[in-house]
């Protein structure tokens, strides 16, 4: 067995969303899984194989938990935002991920996609992969390699394209099995398969309904995109006369279940709202995305007020950035564009987007039973930070207590001021 210790200021999130700052803990981790978590520790009180005494001014904060990201758009990350969502998926997010049939490509785009969001903090990505099977393994495979937690979908599409990215229900269906098999060989604890249909307006009901039996049959997460944009939610009508709402079509295909992700939820009625916390249903928040393109400004407290979990996604390349400090930091934007506009309104605080980022998005993913924050039974995913690494002479000129640190990490931080990533207590930058 092997048996860390890590040793300074500790900065995360309880279950109610509170903050809980400690000045000096001790934290034994024992193959990767932390068992004691001592305050105040003495010389000698505990002792470990490997000992790491963080350095003055730097904290522990748990590893960012990225709910929503395409990593096959990573090579489209700040184009075509003058266009809204369909017209951008068409002009410039299908022609790039028909690139993914070659292995080459995947190879070369995963191999940074996983590296990068590592550096940045991001211990668990939900991923949005590509149509094929086999290159969507790649991506499981790297994230295997580097040490990154991850959910990976291979995308499921059956509507008819000229283009020719889609299947047919009967191969997406075999594909798709084939890749649930496939990723599980990887055997890696880490790496975990995800069902995903791609949205209501790329799939029949019959397959979704066969999407959601295979989840049902091999007891996997499901994710996929739900009220995004104006046009998007007409055509969906348009397309499912029959049903209420967006969400009560995926809720006769049987997708809404409680390791259900649904990205965006922008336009959700309190209806939809209600049904998703019925189902045990989460929402990813894509702030970033969700300005590119336009969207909509998506009212988080709205979505909690109804008991819906949330957590938060970068949604490359629908967003700009595929760090979570940016998505924290336009989380509190969006947030505060809405108090503009809504007197009385108290907006989201640093607080709440630190919780979205860590143990919200954790139990959005219902991964919040192994991380998501430092405590006894739960895995050691964790961040080293260090804000006078990118400050130079400005360092350590003020003394800022350790929640002012947090917030100038959310604020004004980036990728230099984290130091040191850990996933299952394997350093993984
Ligand atoms: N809706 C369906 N596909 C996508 C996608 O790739 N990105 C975003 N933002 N929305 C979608
Ligand atoms: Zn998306």
């Amino acid at each position: 067995m092997t048996r860390q210790l890590f040793v300074g200021p500790l900065i995360h999130s309880n279950e109610n969303g509170q903050l809980i700052v400690t000045q000096r803990v001790a934290i034994l981790v024992e193959d990767g899984k932390i068992t004691t978590v001592m305050e105040n520790p003495k010389p000698g009180d505990m002792t470990a194989d490997y000992v790491t005494l963080l350095s003055a001014g730097q904290f522990l904060i748990p590893g960012f938990i990225d709910c929503h990201i395409h990593a096959a758009q990573f090579p489209n990350l700040g184009v075509g935002y003058d266009r809204g969502l369909l017209d951008w998926l068409e002009t410039y997010t299908f022609p790039l991920e028909k690139h993914y049939s070659d292995h080459n490509f995947s190879e070369k785009v995963y191999d940074v996609v996983v590296k990068r969001t590592l550096t940045m903090g991001t211990t668990t990505a939900c991923y949005f992969a590509s149509l094929y099977g086999e290159s969507s393994v790649i991506l499981g495979q790297k994230a295997a390699q580097f040490g990154q937690r991850s959910l990976i979908g291979k995308v499921n599409m059956n509507v008819k394209r000229n283009d020719g990215y889609c299947e047919t229900t009967e191969e997406s269906i075999i594909n798709t099995k084939k890749f649930i098999t496939d990723i599980n060989k990887i055997e890696s604890p880490l790496v975990k398969p995800i069902i995903t249909p791609r949205f209501a307006l790329s799939c029949d009901m019959e397959l979704m309904k066969e999407l959601a039996k295979l989840a049902k049959k091999f007891d996997v997460h499901i994710q996929t995109h739900i009220s995004e944009n104006l046009d998007e939610i007409e055509a969906v009508r348009h397309l499912f006369k029959d049903y209420s709402s967006y969400s009560a079509v995926y809720d006769e295909a049987g997708l809404l279940t409680n390791k259900t992700i649904l990205a965006h939820g922008i336009y959700l009625t309190d209806t939809e709202l209600d049904l998703l916390n019925k189902r045990g249903t989460s929402v990813s928040h894509c702030p970033s995305s969700n300005t590119c393109l336009r969207s909509g400004l998506c009212d988080v407290k709205k979505l909690k007020s109804h008991g819906v979990k949330v957590g938060l996604g970068t949604d490359v390349s629908g967003g700009q950035s595929s760090s979570i400090i940016d998505a924290m930091r336009s989380a509190l934007q969006v947030s505060n564009h809405i108090a503009i506009q809504t007197p009385g309104y108290e907006p989201l605080n640093y607080k709440d987007v630190f919780y979205l980022a860590t143990l919200g998005g954790a139990t959005a993913l219902a991964l919040d039973e192994h991380i998501g924050n430092l405590v006894p039974g739960k895995q050691f995913d964790a961040l080293v930070i260090d804000l006078n690494v990118s400050t130079g002479p400005l360092d350590n000129l003020i003394e800022y207590t350790l929640e002012e640190k947090l917030q100038r990490l959310i604020y004004s931080g980036d990728d230099r001021n984290i130091v040191e990533v850990y996933v299952a207590g394997q350093r993984v930058k």
